[in-house]
């Protein structure tokens, strides 16, 4: 009787709490801009996590690691918070955000289904940067301070960003499900302004606008529409990442378009004139 109590203890505790364990070198090195993606898609309709943040249908979160469970003054707890003596670490948020409601049965933290454990990781470590219990650097302030001198070019003002994106393969996949498309497609982005491809007839330019958003147009694409246009922020890409799949975006109704980092310059690009300014 003992043991079979003690199996199905151990065999409860694994289903609940067979995580992995996220060391401090996974979350050092996991992505800060899917991360805040994540938090904004899925967090920030009720949390704030700056200092000064207010609290909103959640409390704010900024030193939610160093403090106990339920103990931010002045926030209406639900008693399972209320009671809880822990203090919260990566490894609890993630156990909690995978079962958000078996985890603390009685929490009140109303998410409608646990996050994926893909966007975990990213989100707990932009968490812990942009909540102060970590002095980790954000893309942003991996530029230089050449950043905000505005008559050097891209390349100077950019380096990381730059290398990452004019001397690597930018590797495609588009998908529109219900017209049956699917695309595999590579781009180069040339230091002069253009883009080739390892598409016969699809080419297309690049831009770094005032407020320093990357935007690009392609044209001669055989799906879709044809041609489309996108923009992100350079702090987006400064710190550099290789992923057949690092981002996704919507460029027309009903399509997916998958978008990835591979190292190198491809062989198909032929004649490329190479010059440090746009
Ligand atoms: C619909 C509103 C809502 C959303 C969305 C939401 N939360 Fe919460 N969160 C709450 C509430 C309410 C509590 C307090 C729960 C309780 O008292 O049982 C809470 C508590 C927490 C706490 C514990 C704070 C403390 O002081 O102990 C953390 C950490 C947290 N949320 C993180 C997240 C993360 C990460 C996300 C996104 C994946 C998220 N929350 C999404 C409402 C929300």
């Amino acid at each position: 009787m003992r043991f079979l109590l003690f199996v199905s203890l151990v065999l409860g505790c694994g289903v609940i709490f067979a995580q992995e364990t996220l060391t401090m070198d996974m979350l050092k090195a996991a992505d800060y801009m899917k991360g805040k993606q994540t938090f904004q898609g899925r967090c920030s309709a009720c949390h704030t996590l700056s200092d000064d943040g207010a609290d909103i249908a959640g409390p704010n979160l900024w030193g939610v690691f160093e403090r106990q469970a339920g103990s931010k003054p002045g926030f209406a707890y639900s008693a399972t918070l209320t009671k809880e003596q822990f203090e919260w670490s990566a490894d609890r948020l993630n156990n909690w955000l995978a079962d958000p409601k078996g985890y603390l049965p009685g929490n009140i933290m109303g998410i409608p289904e646990p996050v994926p454990a893909a966007d975990r990781l990213d989100l707990i470590s932009f968490m812990l940067i942009e909540t102060g219990a970590v002095d980790w650097p954000r893309p942003a302030t991996a530029f230089t301070a050449n950043q905000a001198d505005r008559s050097l070019p891209p390349s100077e003002r950019f380096p990381s960003f730059w290398n990452h994106l004019m001397y690597n393969t930018v590797r495609y996949r588009w998908v529109n499900e219900s017209a049956g498309e699917e695309l595999r497609f590579d781009v180069y982005n040339k230091t002069d302004g253009s883009i080739a491809s390892n598409i016969k007839g699809l080419t297309g330019f690049w831009h770094i606008t005032e407020r320093d958003f990357f935007c690009y147009a392609l044209t001669g694409m055989p799906v879709g529409v044809g041609q489309m246009v996108e923009c992100f922020p350079v702090a987006a890409m400064a710190i550099p990442r290789f992923s057949e799949e690092l981002w996704t975006s919507k460029p027309q109704k009903g399509v997916a378009l998958h978008g990835g980092i591979a190292p190198g310059r491809p062989d198909w690009v032929d004649g490329v004139v190479e010059s440090t300014k746009n």
